[in-house]
């Protein structure tokens, strides 16, 4: 299942997430804290911020972690691009569509 969302530079893939009523979890509330909101990029990845190293070391306990992976709260879309997540902790066959951009 692909879902296209529409987000807005400065936007963090949870922002858009919770938004569009996606169950991305979040289960420090989006402070970097934990590795719920772990997420893959597939596409788009240099238009998101730049990974700090508190995001890295969460992510190091993130189950399934990839050289895509990112932190859906921490990582704030930075260009008017599509960007394409999965969300790994859902079925790994659905992946969800973020397009950025305002209509
Ligand atoms: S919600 Fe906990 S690190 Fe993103």
């Amino acid at each position: 299942m692909n879902i296209t969302c529409e987000a807005l530079v400065g936007d963090n893939i949870l922002d858009v997430a919770m938004a569009n009523n996606i169950d991305l979890q979040h289960n420090c509330g989006g402070v970097c804290a934990c590795s719920t909101c772990h997420v893959i990029v597939t596409k788009g990845m240099t238009s998101l911020s730049d990974q700090q190293d508190d995001e890295a070391d969460q992510l190091d306990e993130a189950e399934g972690l990839t050289l895509d992976s990112r932190l859906g709260c921490q990582a704030v879309l930075t260009e008017d691009v599509d960007i394409v997540v999965q969300i790994p902790q859902m079925n790994p066959e659905i992946a969800h569509l973020f397009h950025e951009g305002a209509h």
